[in-house]
């Protein structure tokens, strides 16, 4: 029997995710409805029909080409803006399912650490412990402008900086509420002890957050944490902070070799590697036969908008595409120092993936290979267990599913796919009871004992003074 693999699906509250411009299609029409509760509440009950761990929201607090260009292209277009706040919508999605985990993206620059610890442990509450948050440093000068910040922050030193924001965050979840503290007795006229409530007196660089939490331990206390940084520093802090961490890895070789790395320096930090979970973004066109997806890809791809294509990439990877030379490889692109700021993972997995079929990958065919994200990969049910099965050969440890539209699609993923996944012992039949983390891990409530969150707890304090 195979190991269980991680599905999320990957949705993002705004008109167009990574199918730019199929809004234009007939079918693609369903995303006129981003601003509607409705429809993300049909998509959740469909996800926990088939059996999904969790809904993964991304978000962004910017416009994408506001990087280089006057914003016209990406905001024409619908694309990756507007952006509705993700973690307004998790309540009600959490009412409306019993299972289904809810990972919301948030990013350090846009709220205060003690206000977001707040809205999650809230969150976690009112779900019954199913919130996980993705730990993004965010990489777009606009949504830095939009902070009060002139310029983007240099990419290490955001990395630099989602450490304190988290370490503030722990303290909050972990420490300031000891176990013991809810005590609801009328005999001695305490809802709470307040001896095992206390400040948190934290003093960085950039927070001074005095405490206490003011919202109980929830069921998690620290939600489940998401991160996709693969860069030096991005391993660093996933090696540090993540439980699931995305690879940016194009080919199950490619994902080989990240979790290989991964692997070694969570040994060499005195992690067990398999309490960070590897996760791969696995997109698809389905059809009864490969000629029907191959059929729905060529019309997905015929509406490519290219314009707003060239948009979501320049910000995404702090490049000015519009004054690259479409022959420049990808190498030498790399290696080039503005690269350093922005995102580095993405260039570098296309970069490493190419080696081995010999021909130096261009600008010009990464870019066309990423007009082809949502729909990489076409086939049958069949042939999309397969891929999965290459991909879980490789050592990943699940997926997230990239649709071709966020709203409406899910349908044809859980019908049709989910049933020959199960078939083959490649997905769940049924869920595990409890919080999102024991549905993982199998191993409790709380996060595991190595992490720096458990560190911080006060028993773990009186333990390691024992
Ligand atoms: C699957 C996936 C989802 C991501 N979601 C978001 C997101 O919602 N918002 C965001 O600002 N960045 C998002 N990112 C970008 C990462 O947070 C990070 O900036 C990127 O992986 C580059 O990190 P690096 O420079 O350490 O390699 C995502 C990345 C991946 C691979």
């Amino acid at each position: 029997m195979p190991r269980e693999l991680l599905y999320n699906a990957f949705l993002h509250l705004t008109p167009n995710h990574h199918s730019h411009g199929y809004w234009r299609t007939e079918e693609g029409q369903v995303q006129y409805g981003y601003t509607k509760l409705e429809p993300y509440v049909e998509v959740v009950k469909t996800l926990e029909r088939g059996r999904f761990d969790a809904l993964f929201i991304a978000d962004v607090s910017g416009v994408y080409d506001l990087e280089f260009g006057d914003g016209t292209a990406s905001i024409r277009a619908g694309s990756q803006f507007p952006e509705p706040d993700p973690v307004t919508i998790v309540s009600a999605l959490g009412l409306v399912t019993e299972h289904l985990g809810i990972a919301v993206t948030s990013n350090i620059i846009q709220s205060h650490p003690f206000a977001f610890a707040r809205q999650l442990s809230s969150l976690d509450h009112f779900t019954n412990g199913r919130v996980a948050w993705n730990i993004v440093t965010s990489y777009l000068r606009n949504g830095f402008q939009n902070f009060g910040h002139d310029d983007i922050v240099a990419h290490d030193d955001r990395y630099e900086w989602a450490q304190e924001y988290v370490d503030v965050a722990y303290k909050l979840w972990e420490k300031s509420w000891e176990d013991g503290a809810v005590v609801h007795d009328p005999a001695t006229n305490r809802f709470f002890d307040p001896d095992k409530i206390h400040r948190i007196d934290h003093e960085g660089p950039r927070y001074r957050v005095a405490g206490p939490h003011i919202v109980e331990p929830s069921p998690q206390r620290t939600p489940v944490l998401f991160q996709a940084g693969n860069s030096p520093a991005g391993r660093e802090f996933a090696i540090r902070n993540a439980e699931v961490t995305f690879l940016p890895s194009t080919t199950p070789e490619a994902a080989r070799r990240d979790i290989a790395i991964l692997d070694d320096l969570a040994r060499a930090q005195g992690r067990d590697p398999k309490s960070l979970k590897k996760i791969v973004q696995l997109s698809t066109v389905i059809g009864s036969t490969e000629e029907e997806a191959k059929r729905k890809q060529r019309h997905l791809h015929d509406h490519i908008d290219f314009d707003a294509l060239q948009a979501f990439y320049s910000g995404n990877s702090g490049i000015d595409f519009f004054g690259i030379d479409p022959n420049t490889t990808l190498t030498e692109l790399r290696d080039r120092a503005s690269v350093g700021d922005h995102v580095r993972s993405g260039l570098r997995a296309a970069a490493d993936a190419d080696h081995g079929n010999g021909a130096p990958v261009t600008w010009g065919d990464y870019l066309l290979r990423h007009a082809l994200l949502p729909g990489r990969f076409a086939g049958t049910p069949d042939q999309i267990a397969d891929e999965v099965q290459r991909w879980a050969d490789a050592g990943v440890d699940g997926f997230n599913v990239v649709p071709v539209t966020t709203l409406g699609w899910w349908d044809e993923w859980v019908d049709q796919v989910v049933p020959v996944l199960q078939e083959r012992g490649l997905a769940q039949r049924e869920y595990h009871p409890g919080t999102l983390r024991d549905k993982l891990f199998r191993n409790g409530d709380a996060i595991h004992s190595g992490h720096p969150a458990h560190a911080v707890r006060i028993g773990a304090d009186r333990a390691a003074r024992a």
